[in-house]
């Protein structure tokens, strides 16, 4: 039985705490919050469930596993106290706020043979880990570019920009689907609600090979959106995760060429097929998520996500905040073995 611990009882905390009171083998023994109106909450809702406002009561009522689902300015200091702890670590994303500090918890579980993974939950969504099997097995041909789409009206972020925030999501998302390098980016943001915190960002990836992203993440619009959209030489694919239930689009539309033309018109052909709306396996990302984490913290083995994982997704968010502070200036992005 994994004896398991969840630091933060806020928004997102919580669900951790249910799914993993859902999964057998594992059992939460304690919840950590700094407020005591959360541990309140907490302790209404799970009465069986020790409650602690600090890190050193979970440590002293004995451990095994614990997930920090408190906000990403802790995550540097609360993982690296676990790790010291030799507890296996489970961190909400991003990683951490800087590759730097990404690479020190990462030598740090190294050190102490600890497992660590990051909360990139999207590459647990088994729709997205279908519609990944369709890009990579050639569904699209090659690859032309992308771009995702996650905008909503909140939730608004104390210390973090809807870049830290947001953009996690969408940079482990591309990754997870297309393995491409990236190489450098360009990023221009606004900060309407508070000096220094952009609100919405708008970034562009170029990657080996030419593939270009383009990621738009905002905290301050009208619509909620949380879209893929991929362009191929084949066909064109949308995996939009506000449809209920279809999902996935793979869409055959395309611009055919030829060499070999008399006018313009005769070399530029418009390809309009059929929509096609494969189903899409059900579950919840946050339980695969959840599974993953008790299966490596039982195996000793390292998580899909694990901290080489986080830490390519932080030398791209790092890149594009320098770039938004140089008002758009293409600025490279550092490779990690
Ligand atoms: N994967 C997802 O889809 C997803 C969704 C939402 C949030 N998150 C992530 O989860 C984390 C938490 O987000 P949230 O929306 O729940 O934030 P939140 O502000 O609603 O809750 C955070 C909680 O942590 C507590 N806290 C802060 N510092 C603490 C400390 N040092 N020790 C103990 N408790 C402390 C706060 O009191 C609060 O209750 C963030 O990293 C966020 O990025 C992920």
């Amino acid at each position: 039985m994994i004896r398991v611990g969840v630091i933060g009882f806020g928004y997102w905390g919580p669900n951790f705490v249910r799914v993993l009171r859902g999964l057998p083998d594992c059992e939460v023994i304690g919840i950590v919050d700094a407020r005591a109106e959360a541990l309140q909450a907490a302790g209404s809702m799970y009465p069986g469930i020790d409650l602690f406002r600090g890190l050193d009561g979970l440590l002293d009522a004995g451990v095994d596993a614990v997930v920090v689902a408190t906000p990403a300015s802790t995550h540097f200091e609360i993982a690296g106290r676990l790790l010291d702890a030799g507890i296996d670590v489970l961190v909400e994303k991003p990683l951490a706020l800087s590759v730097e500090d990404g690479i020190a918890l990462a030598e740090k579980a190294e050190a102490k043979r600890r497992v660590l993974m990051v909360g990139h939950l999207l590459e647990y969504h088994p729709g997205l880990m279908r519609f990944r099997e369709m890009v990579r097995g050639g569904e699209l041909g090659d690859l032309y570019y992308l771009y995702t789409t996650r905008v909503n009206l909140g939730k608004v972020r104390a210390a973090e920009s809807a870049l830290w925030d947001l953009a996690p999501h969408d940079v482990s998302t591309i990754r997870f689907l297309t393995d491409a390098v990236p190489l450098h980016v360009s990023a221009q943001g606004g900060s309407y609600l508070r000096p220094g915190l952009p609100d919405v960002v708008f970034a562009t990836i170029t990657f080996e090979g030419g593939v270009v992203a383009n990621v738009h993440v905002s905290w301050l619009d009208p619509h909620k959106v949380r879209r893929v959209t991929l362009v191929g030489n084949r066909r064109m694919a949308v995996f939009d995760d506000m449809e209920p239930v279809e999902k996935i689009r793979i869409i055959d539309k395309g611009i055919d060429t030829t060499e070999h033309y008399e006018s313009f018109q005769d070399a530029i052909a418009e390809r309009i097929g059929d929509i096609r709306i494969p189903p899409v396996p059900i579950g919840e990302p946050l339980k695969v998520e959840a599974q993953h984490f008790l299966e490596c913290v039982r195996d000793r083995t390292k998580p899909r996500t694990d901290a080489q994982n986080g830490i390519r997704v932080l030398s791209v968010l790092e890149a594009m905040d320098a770039s938004m502070r140089s008002r758009g200036a293409t600025v490279g992005i550092r490779a990690h073995p």
